[in-house]
């Protein structure tokens, strides 16, 4: 049983990738260049992931790289790729965006915020704390550890695919 279902999970993780690789291939226009930089943007957070997790040594130089590519890829980066009413196929877009655009504005705000944050944060100490201190300020984020960091930033995207996204 716990073969079978572990065999489960590893044929989702190969398909994942190849689904999202087609999606890729159909899709053009400013969908492609959005759904392009969101990969990027799921790269850095893996890469950041992998560290605090213990799954490569961690290292605040590597941290400070991803955290530049977030900063850079938060804020008015992002909310430009999404114009008005821009929903063909096969995009994951909800048209919630353009209903709520300031709220779409504040999560791509607090996306940058966060990431700007750990460039400070990474040289901060480790901290194994499981309870989520979320919803930090720019100078409680630079304060904290880099994993209560990574747990705000990760709200921000959770935030907004909750809203702004179709359910995977
Ligand atoms: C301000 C809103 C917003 C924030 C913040 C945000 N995303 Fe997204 N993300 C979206 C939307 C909307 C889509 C769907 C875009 C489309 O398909 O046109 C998306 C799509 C994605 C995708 C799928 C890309 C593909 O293959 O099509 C990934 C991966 C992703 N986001 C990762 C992240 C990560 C990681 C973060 C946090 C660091 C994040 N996003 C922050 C709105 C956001």
């Amino acid at each position: 049983m716990r073969r079978r279902l572990s065999l489960g999970l590893a044929v989702v993780a190969v398909l994942a990738p190849l689904a999202m690789a087609w999606a890729h291939g159909v899709a053009t226009g400013i969908v492609k260049e959005r759904m392009d930089f969101m990969v990027t943007v799921g790269k850095a957070m893996e890469g950041m992931a992998k560290m605090l997790r213990g799954r490569v040594d961690y290292n605040p130089e590597v941290m400070r790289m991803h955290a530049a590519t977030l900063a850079s890829h938060g804020g008015e980066r992002l909310t430009v790729l999404f114009p008005q009413g821009t929903l063909d196929p096969p995009t994951e877009a909800l048209p919630a965006i353009w209903d709520d655009w300031s709220e779409f504005q504040v999560q791509a705000a607090r996306m940058k915020v966060a990431a700007e944050a750990m460039r400070t944060a990474a040289d901060n100490p480790r901290s194994t704390a499981t309870s989520a201190d979320l919803g930090l300020d720019a100078a409680g984020l630079a304060a904290a550890s880099p994993d209560i960091v990574f747990r705000n930033l990760a709200a921000t995207c959770q935030a907004c695919h909750d809203k702004f996204r179709k359910e995977q």
